[in-house]
């Protein structure tokens, strides 16, 4: 298949392109990097140029929070919306869209509901549409991962309130095993939650992420949460991960049944293991 790859140079889409490629696929990468920025991509005729020979799109783009000129509506809901709009005149039946856990009923935070007004309106379109909303993707070269596991590393490891807000981490290998799936799929037309099997605590991950690091336990120092919003609105100036919308995300806690996801795949998930904290699915040395 020609495959247009949205996000193809990022932690997801960079795996996602080297399954592409290893199955034989044609992979036309996107994204500032390769030379087209989604802020300047609002109307399907924008797209349409990039969809000719194309039998499949995937859209890998997002961010984790607002800064400069990258912002959640432009990003998340209308250069999404557009390209799926674009999809459906040009007859590029098949789309996948990386949502993510949480872009739902209950959202509340800017990055999901701008996530779901994208999902929404591919859902609401004639395509063989799949929304697929992964949790914490963890494995070598992720940057949320990264951050916890440098968090990790401290001597005293912070958590917010008392640490147990839940996560259901799930392995990179499983998030790009699931699009791949996808794209072949007859059974389209489908929203899949992506997560682990386990659901672990924040306290119990950042804890594991020391395991696999070599690091003895470290005792836990409890942030409450009204100072941990206080150090994010600081802190959201070094990088936009921090913002304090993720940190009422994370208070929040997401999982879901990982038996639609299992049934879809035809196995579950991979349980977490040390070993997996630093692999990924691409050749050793080419992840960033
Ligand atoms: N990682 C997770 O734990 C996780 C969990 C749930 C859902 N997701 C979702 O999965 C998707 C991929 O996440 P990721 O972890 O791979 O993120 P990532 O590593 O930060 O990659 C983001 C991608 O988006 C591109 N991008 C950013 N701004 C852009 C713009 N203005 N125009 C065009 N492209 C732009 C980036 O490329 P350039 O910088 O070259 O533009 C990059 O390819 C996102 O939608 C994310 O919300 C991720």
């Amino acid at each position: 298949m020609n495959v247009l790859l949205t996000g193809a140079n990022g932690f997801l889409g960079r795996n996602i392109a080297a399954a592409l490629a290893a199955a034989g696929h044609q992979v036309t990468p996107l994204s500032r990097n390769f030379g087209t920025d989604f802020s300047r991509m609002l109307a399907p005729t924008h797209w349409l140029p990039h969809l000719e020979g194309m039998d499949a799109v995937i859209n890998s783009v997002g961010i984790i929070g607002e800064s400069g000129s990258q912002r959640f509506e432009p990003l998340h809901t209308l250069a999404p919306a557009a390209l799926f709009r674009a999809c459906a005149q040009a007859g590029v039946r098949r789309v996948l869209q990386i949502s993510a856990l949480g872009a739902d009923e209950t959202a509340f935070s800017a990055y999901h509901l701008s996530k779901r007004a994208a999902d929404d309106l591919l859902r609401s379109l004639n395509l063989d549409w799949f929304v697929l909303r992964p949790s914490l993707i963890y494995g070598r070269g992720g940057k949320s991962a990264g951050l916890f596991m440098r968090l990790a590393a401290l001597p005293l490891i912070p958590v917010i309130s008392d640490g147990q807000q839940a996560l259901q981490p799930v392995h990179i290998s499983d998030v790009v095993a699931t699009v791949m799936h996808s794209l072949a799929s007859p059974e389209a037309r489908q929203t899949l939650d992506i997560v682990g099997t386990e659901t672990v605590t924040f306290a119990e991950w950042l804890q594991w992420m020391r395991q696999v690091q070599g690091l003895p336990p470290a005792p836990v120092i409890r942030i409450p949460f009204p100072l941990a919003m206080a150090l994010a609105r600081v802190g959201r100036h070094f990088t936009p991960m921090l913002q304090p919308e993720n940190l009422r995300m994370l208070q929040t806690g997401y999982r879901a049944d990982v038996r639609p996801l299992a049934q879809f795949l035809g196995r579950l998930p991979l349980a977490v293991a040390p070993h997996l904290f630093f692999s990924d699915i691409l050749p050793s040395g080419s992840a960033s």
